[in-house]
C-alpha cells in the first residue's frame, strides 16, 4: 500500500489550483442515466471516486471513456440499462447510491445495494427512500438490496426531516422525469447542489430554487445528453488554503471559488491569516502562528464538516485552546488519536473536541480511515518537525487529485512511497 512521506520544512508559497469538484462530479456522473445517447463531462478530476461512479455505469451498459489528463469523460447511456447498482462497487463507494433516483425516474426500476455504514458514522439513506416514495416510487428492502419501482414518478410536495445533500440530489434527479411539479422543502444548500440543477437544466429540466431551502422542479417527458465543465472543488482548495495557513506560508489557489467558501475564509481571517480573493483565486497568507478559533460544522452555508479535520490540524499549533464541534457525523474524530500521536493535545467528549495549541509537532508514522482524516494528518507533517509517514493513501486518492504534487510544487519536501 503507497504511503506519503513528509518532512516539515517550512512555509507553502506558490500558486497552485483547484481540481473539478468530486462531490459535483459523482451526482452529475449517475445524472446521466437520465437521457439517452452522449455526454460529455470536462474538468473532471482523476480520482478513485470517480473511477468507481465509472465502473458503476459500465456494469448497467454504458461506455464510459476517461481521459484523465484530459479531465474529460464521455459516457453513452444506451436506451435501457440493467438498472442495477451491486454491493460490491457501493460497498467501496456510498454516493453509488446517486443512481437511485435516476434508475427508478427514468427505468422504472432500480435495484441498488444498500449502503452500510461508514468510518465517519452510519450514514442511512431513509430520507431518499422518504422522498422517492412521495414521488409514487415502491420501495423494498431485499437481501440487502434497495428494490424501487414506479410507472412513472409522480410530482409531490416533500420536505426531509434533516438536510441531505445527496438525499436532495437523488430526489430532485428523479423529479426532473416525474409527472407535474415537486417541491423539496429543507433542501440541502450545497453549491453542488446548485451545479447538479444547473447541469440537469442543461438537460432540458425545469427547476429553480436551487441554492435555497425550496426547490422547485416541473418534470418534463425527457431529458437529453449535456456538455458540461464542473465547478472547482471547495474543499480542495480550503485543503489547499489550510496549508498555507499552518505553515505560515503564502499560497494562490487558482479557480477556488470565494462564494463558495465563505465560512472557512472567515474562520481562516479571525485565525490571523490574510485571505484575499485574487487572481482567479483566493490567496491565503498565514502568520507565524495563528490564533484559536472555535469552529460549529453545519450544513452550508456553515462550515463544512469536510473542513473539520483539516482545521483541527490547524489548532494543533495554534495560540490557545480551540473548541471543535462536529454536528453532521456522529465518529468524524478519526484522525484525533493520529494527531496526539503526533503531540497534538486534544480531548473529545462526544461531539465537542477541545485542542490546545502546542508549540510544534513531531512527525511519526500515522494514518486514517476516511479521506478528510487523511487530508488533516498530511497538513500536519508539513508543520511537523521530522519525518511523517501517512499510511493507507488510498483514502487521500479518492478525494484530492495528486495533492502531493501540488504541495511539492508549493514547496513541500513530500513524496509518495510505493508499497
Ligand atoms: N442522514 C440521515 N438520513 C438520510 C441521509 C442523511 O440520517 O437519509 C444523516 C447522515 O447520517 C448525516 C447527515 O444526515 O449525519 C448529513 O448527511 P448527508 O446525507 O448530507 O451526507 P451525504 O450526502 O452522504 C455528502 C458528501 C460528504 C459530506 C456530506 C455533508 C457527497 C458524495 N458526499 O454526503 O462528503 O461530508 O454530504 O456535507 O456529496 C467527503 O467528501 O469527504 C464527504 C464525506
Amino acid at each position: 500500500m503507497d504511503a506519503i512521506v513528509i518532512k516539515g520544512n517550512g512555509p507553502m508559497k506558490g500558486v497552485t489550483h483547484a481540481s473539478g469538484a468530486k462531490n459535483a462530479a459523482l451526482p452529475i456522473l449517475a445524472s446521466s442515466l437520465l437521457a439517452e445517447g452522449e455526454h460529455l463531462y470536462r474538468n473532471v478530476p482523476d480520482l478513485a471516486d470517480v473511477s468507481t461512479m465509472l465502473k458503476v455505469l459500465r456494469t448497467m451498459g454504458c461506455e464510459a471513456d476517461w481521459s484523465a489528463e484530459k479531465h474529460e469523460v464521455h459516457i453513452r447511456v444506451p436506451k435501457q440499462v440493467l438498472p442495477e447498482a451491486p454491493y460490491e462497487l457501493v460497498k467501496t463507494m456510498r454516493a453509488s447510491v446517486l443512481v437511485l433516483g435516476p434508475l427508478a425516474a427514468r427505468h422504472g426500476r432500480a435495484r441498488v445495494s444498500m449502503p452500510g455504514g461508514c468510518a465517519i458514522g452510519a450514514r442511512p439513506i431513509d430520507q431518499h427512500l422518504k422522498g422517492l416514495k412521495a414521488l409514487g416510487a415502491q420501495i423494498e428492502l431485499t437481501e440487502g438490496y434497495v428494490e424501487a419501482k414506479a410507472e412513472r414518478l409522480i410530482g409531490a410536495r416533500l420536505g426531509f426531516d434533516l438536510i441531505t445533500v445527496t438525499g436532495t440530489e437523488n430526489v430532485m434527479m428523479a423529479a426532473a422525469l416525474a409527472k407535474g411539479r415537486t417541491l423539496i422543502e429543507n433542501a440541502a444548500r450545497e453549491p453542488e447542489i446548485e451545479e447538479l440543477a444547473r447541469v440537469l437544466n442543461k438537460m432540458g429540466a425545469k427547476i429553480s430554487g436551487a441554492g435555497t431551502d425550496l426547490i422547485s422542479i416541473e418534470g418534463v417527458d425527457g431529458l437529453k445528453p449535456v456538455d458540461h465543465a464542473i465547478i472547482p472543488d471547495r474543499i480542495e482548495a480550503g485543503t489547499l488554503l489550510v496549508a498555507a495557513a499552518i505553515t505560515g506560508g503564502d499560497v494562490l489557489v487558482k479557480d477556488a471559488v470565494p462564494e463558495h467558501l465563505e465560512a472557512l475564509i472567515f474562520k481562516l481571517r479571525e485565525a490571523g491569516c490574510t485571505v484575499t480573493p485574487e487572481g482567479g483565486g483566493i490567496r491565503c497568507r498565514g502568520p507565524a502562528r495563528v490564533k484559536a478559533i472555535d469552529i460549529k460544522t453545519q450544513e452550508h452555508p456553515g462550515f463544512p464538516t469536510d473542513m473539520q479535520a483539516q482545521v483541527m490540524a490547524l489548532m494543533t499549533t495554534a495560540e490557545g485552546a480551540s473548541v471543535i464541534t462536529e454536528n453532521i457525523f456522529e465518529n468524524r474524530y478519526m484522525h484525533v488519536a493520529e494527531l496526539r500521536r503526533m503531540g497534538a493535545d486534544i480531548t473529545v467528549d462526544g461531539a465537542v473536541a477541545v485542542v490546545r495549541g502546542q508549540p510544534k509537532l513531531s512527525g511519526a508514522p500515522v494514518m486514517a480511515t476516511d479521506l478528510r482524516a487523511s487530508a488533516s494528518l498530511v497538513l500536519a507533517g508539513l508543520r511537523a518537525e521530522g519525518k511523517t509517514t501517512v499510511g493507507r493513501v488510498y483514502h487521500l486518492d479518492r478525494g484530492y487529485e495528486h495533492l502531493e504534487r501540488k504541495l511539492m510544487s508549493l514547496g513541500a519536501d513530500i513524496q509518495r512511497v510505493k508499497g
